[in-house]
């Protein structure tokens, strides 16, 4: 069983040509790379096997008695479409090319070629493939977890949050969602409102920080006329609008001390006033809070009363930063290039390897939020079939976006070579704000050698 998974994953090369002994130097040249190769003296017989097996990629010469190569392959193609497939001739003509490639071809190689150049090509054609492929599985898969959620993440660490949800959804109990911003605090708060019993009463948020707390107040609680200069007619607050529902109060460090001992009461005795208010209101409200902050901390700090924090932190479900479930980053990256595609009405198929890498490389501070920012950016930017690092924000294209962005140096003839050097280092450093690592990669030498050239 190991074994045959394994060979699944060994690329299947066809070569069909009619000259044996080329097809013979052909085959010994891939094998030695490790490809899987089979072989074929004419076009029937090639079609014949892309019939039957699982090629990958077909190379197939262009002039072959019964069936010749470019018949062959438009015919290989409607059988195995993601097959790759390139064509050798030693009557290379341009008009053959541009007519093999618009047909689908990938590549055209005239011959005779270097083995170097033949290896090189069936290796770009191959991660071309291989990539095609994995974001039509990506996309597959997003597509499923579309339909169930709008929530992307299968790291262990997203998955506890999940299995969190769905002990604490059902109960009614109070509910703190800690995390860094961006984190999906909202999204969670969201889910749990679907998930409870409440679910087809309302969800009522409200944003602790957006409001100075004579405000807050009055929104949380309402007024009655006459309550304070401006309030003209009596007007309900967030907890009687959410009443039989759910109400999300978020980033709860932030609200005034006094405010918190209302909220509190009505935590523990269900009971409030409206501002300005004598009669005493129930409310039946399940609450859901949610905050950036340190809540230990803002306690200590005397920011946020001890009592309320344990009041709320009934059920506490931590969102975990991105950069601890970097599982997470490539499915959600393709998530949001789908989403924003789709929004801008561009025709992008994927995400670079290259950059996924950069992607997944990056720490995220602002979390889910910012890669959702970076890849919106990146699809209007995007002018080529997929997200390239050109398309990403400088501080994340790394190596990739300094080498475009380089400035040049002049130099007159005769300048000693150490001299040049020396200026080159120097400038790279600078372009790189004194980062060595990344100065050394960018040189293409070893940090050792230009602590050498540059000593600290
Ligand atoms: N797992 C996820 N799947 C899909 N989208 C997500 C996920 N997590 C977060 N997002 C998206 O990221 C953005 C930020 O999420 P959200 O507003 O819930 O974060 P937050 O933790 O409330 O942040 P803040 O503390 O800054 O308010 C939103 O656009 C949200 O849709
Ligand atoms: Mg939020």
């Amino acid at each position: 069983m190991s074994d045959w998974v394994h060979a699944m994953q060994i690329p299947l090369i066809l070569i069909a040509d009619d000259n044996e002994a080329e097809r013979e130097a052909l085959a010994k040249i891939l094998k030695k790379e490790n490809y899987r190769v089979i072989d074929a003296a004419d076009g029937e017989g090639a079609l014949e096997i892309i019939r039957r097996e699982p090629v990958d990629l077909l190379l197939t010469d262009l002039r072959m008695p019964r069936l010749d190569g470019n018949t062959l392959f438009r015919a290989g193609k409607t059988i195995r479409p993601e097959m790759e497939v390139i064509l050798m001739t030693a009557y290379g003509t341009v008009d053959v090319a541009v007519s093999a490639m618009k047909g689908g071809a990938y590549d055209f190689l005239t011959k005779p070629f270097k083995k170097i150049e033949l290896v090189k090509r069936i290796r770009n054609a191959l991660e071309k493939r291989a990539l095609q492929i994995e974001n039509k599985r990506l996309s597959e898969e997003i597509h499923h977890l579309r339909k169930s959620e709008r929530l992307i993440g299968k790291s262990p660490a997203f998955r506890h949050v999940l299995d969190r949800v769905d002990q604490a959804a059902p109960s009614g109990a109070t509910v703190l969602l800690t995390g860094e911003s961006g984190t999906g605090k909202e999204l969670i708060a969201d889910l749990i409102h679907r998930m409870s019993i409440r679910k087809d009463s309302a969800l009522v948020k409200i944003n602790c920080a957006a409001l100075p707390d004579t405000l807050l107040e009055s929104e949380l609680f309402g007024h009655e006329k006459g309550a304070f200069t401006g309030a003209l007619s009596q007007k309900p607050g967030r907890f009687e609008l959410a009443h039989g529902g759910t109400l999300f109060l978020d980033e709860i460090a932030e609200m005034a001390p006094r405010l918190q001992a209302k909220l509190l009461r009505v935590l523990q005795i269900g009971e409030f006033e409206r501002v300005g208010g004598v009669k005493t209101l129930r409310a039946d409200v399940r609450i859901i809070a949610a905050t950036n902050r340190d809540l230990k901390e803002a306690v200590s700090k005397g920011d946020l009363r001890e009592d309320l924090f344990y009041r709320l932190n009934v059920i506490n479900i931590h969102l975990p930063p991105l950069r601890e479930r970097r599982e997470d980053i490539p499915l959600l990256a393709n998530y949001f290039a789908a989403a924003y595609r789709e929004k801008e009405k561009k025709e992008i198929r994927g995400i670079s390897a290259d950059t996924m890498n950069l992607l997944c490389s990056h720490s995220w501070p602002g979390n889910v939020r910012e890669l959702e920012n970076v890849i919106e950016r990146a699809v209007v930017l995007s002018r080529g079939e997929f997200i390239s690092a050109e398309d990403l924000p400088r501080e994340l294209a790394g190596v990739a976006g300094l080498q475009k962005e380089a400035d040049s140096l002049v130099f007159s003839v005769g300048t000693s070579l150490g001299e040049i050097e020396q200026k080159v280092i120097e400038e790279t450093l600078r372009k790189t704000g004194g980062n060595r690592e990344l100065a050394a990669k960018v040189l293409g030498i070893s940090t050792r050698t230009l602590y050498r050239r540059v000593p600290s």
